[in-house]
């Protein structure tokens, strides 16, 4: 896909640090298609783009929502779209990507933290479209905190709303319970969130988990860098990887590019196929089984463990 210009008709306060934008395209053409569980890639200035997933309406050609909360400790993307930015500035969206798809099930749990309510909602909405089996649980730090409650609150018992202040740490075993063929969870939210179901569902199928995350995992202190060799087995050459910079960047300076977006490990953009070698997986993007293939690598952040990788570039 390629990029596009759209233009921010309104930006609204969903809750206290969220402020949601609606971009609308001036020539009046349709958005490209997307499905609940998609994002945008923003971006914000050369060389910085963020993604977002969409709230909106799917079925709503002719608008995209997405929300923001304003980091404390901001990378630079939610301070520049809550403080420098206006209705009517024009936004650059690098492509609409779906990495967190709805799959069919029988039973389909949501499991929302904070701002990670915003790809869930579309799910919650197109689930009871559809007339399938779903539930939610929200989890925030306050109920001030947390956006959509409002949208939400139409869908009744199925979704159970449960700030910290009030009640405390998410039931996370109540609410999953025990696996069973044809449930599965999407998790989406802060980190400590994320851990906690993926402990809980540690024993389950890959497939039964699904997770988003939009920060990169941090990586265990104590880890020194090291040089190591790429070589791209298409083009015939080998690319020396110096301990401090990643594959991406010294591919680029010998002139060969491979598309990045969010350059962190998250988005998926920069997936590239391994052909040999053992690669040391920074990124939050690969599930487990990915990895455990060995057969693609995020060059964007991720390194080796052997002396050379070998890319099919
Ligand atoms: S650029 Fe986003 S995962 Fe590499």
């Amino acid at each position: 896909m390629t990029a596009f210009t759209a233009r921010i008709a309104e930006i609204r306060t969903e809750a206290s640090g969220v402020k949601s934008f609606v971009l609308q395209r001036d020539s009046g053409a349709d958005f490209p298609e997307w499905q609940p569980g998609a994002h945008i890639d923003v971006v914000l200035a050369p060389g910085l783009s963020r993604q977002y997933s969409l709230c909106g309406d799917p079925a709503d050609r002719q608008m995209l929502n997405f929300a923001v909360l304003r980091e404390p400790a901001s990378r630079g993307g939610s301070e520049r779209l809550h403080d420098a930015v206006a209705p009517g500035d024009t936004l650059t969206i690098e492509a609409i990507r779906n990495n967190f798809p709805l799959v069919a099930a029988e039973e389909t749990l949501l499991i929302a933290g904070g701002i990670g309510i915003t790809p869930l909602l579309t799910m919650a909405e197109a689930l009871d479209r559809q007339g399938k089996r779903w539930r939610m649980l929200y989890g925030g730090r306050t109920g001030g905190s947390m956006a959509y409650l409002e949208r939400l609150a139409r869908h009744g018992e199925n979704v159970a709303v449960r700030p910290e202040d009030a009640h405390g740490l998410l039931d996370l075993a109540g609410f999953i319970g025990a696996y069973r063929p044809g449930k599965v969870v999407y998790c989406c939210g802060p980190e400590p969130l994320i851990k906690a179901v993926e402990a809980w569902c540690a024993s389950w199928p890959e497939d039964a988990l699904q997770i988003e995350r939009f920060r990169p995992k941090e990586q265990a202190p104590g880890i020194i860098d090291s040089a190591f060799e790429v070589e791209l087995k298409r083009k015939g050459i080998v690319v020396a990887v110096p301990a401090d910079q990643t594959i991406a960047d010294a591919l680029e300076a010998v002139g060969v590019h491979i598309p990045r977006s969010c350059n962190e490990g998250t988005c998926g953009t920069c997936v590239t196929k391994l052909l040999d070698g053992e690669p040391d997986h920074r990124d939050s993007f690969l599930r487990p089984k990915q990895r455990a293939e060995g057969k693609r690598i995020m060059v964007c952040c991720s390194r080796a463990l052997s002396p050379r990788l070998v890319l099919d570039v």
